[in-house]
């Protein structure tokens, strides 16, 4: 039975700064996902507010935000049967150090700031993140 999900994925500063954009969506591609929408930008870091709204009572809050805008981000709608949870398993644990092995922040990630992407949480957070950047 398929189970097809859509979710967000963002390259972070830190992975568009070294020029990690093709390599990273290769790692998507070989694991079966389609990348069905995409956009190069960079954000406000109001904006940047707003999407991590989650996460506003956390003392890493402020520095998150301003990290998000401080330069070029990617942002793709991925699709996959279980894309939200199969694109956590690809990204690994949210801090590099505790990433396996074969993970996108294991191979990539500078730390649990510079972590190199983002992806939903969850199906409901994945809607809300697709539309937060994707309206149309
Ligand atoms: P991300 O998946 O984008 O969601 C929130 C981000 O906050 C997370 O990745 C980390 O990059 C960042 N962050 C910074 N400090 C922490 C922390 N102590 N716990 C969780 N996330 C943190």
């Amino acid at each position: 039975m398929s189970n097809l999900e859509q979710t967000l994925s963002i390259i972070k500063p830190d992975a568009v700064e070294r020029n990690l954009e093709n390599e990273i969506k290769e790692m998507f591609k070989n694991k079966g996902f389609s990348i069905l929408k995409e956009k190069k930008i960079q954000i406000e870091k109001s904006e940047a507010e707003k999407f991590y709204k989650v996460h506003e009572t956390k003392p890493f809050y402020s520095d998150l935000c301003a990290y998000l805008s401080s330069g070029p981000i990617v942002v793709m709608v991925l699709e996959k049967d279980s894309a939200v949870f199969e694109n956590r398993e690809l990204m690994g644990a949210t801090n590099p150090k505790d990433a396996k092995e074969g993970t996108i922040r294991k191979k990539f990630g500078i730390s649990i700031d510079k972590n190199s992407v983002h992806g939903s949480d969850s199906i409901e957070n994945a809607t809300i993140e697709i539309n937060f950047f994707f309206k149309d």
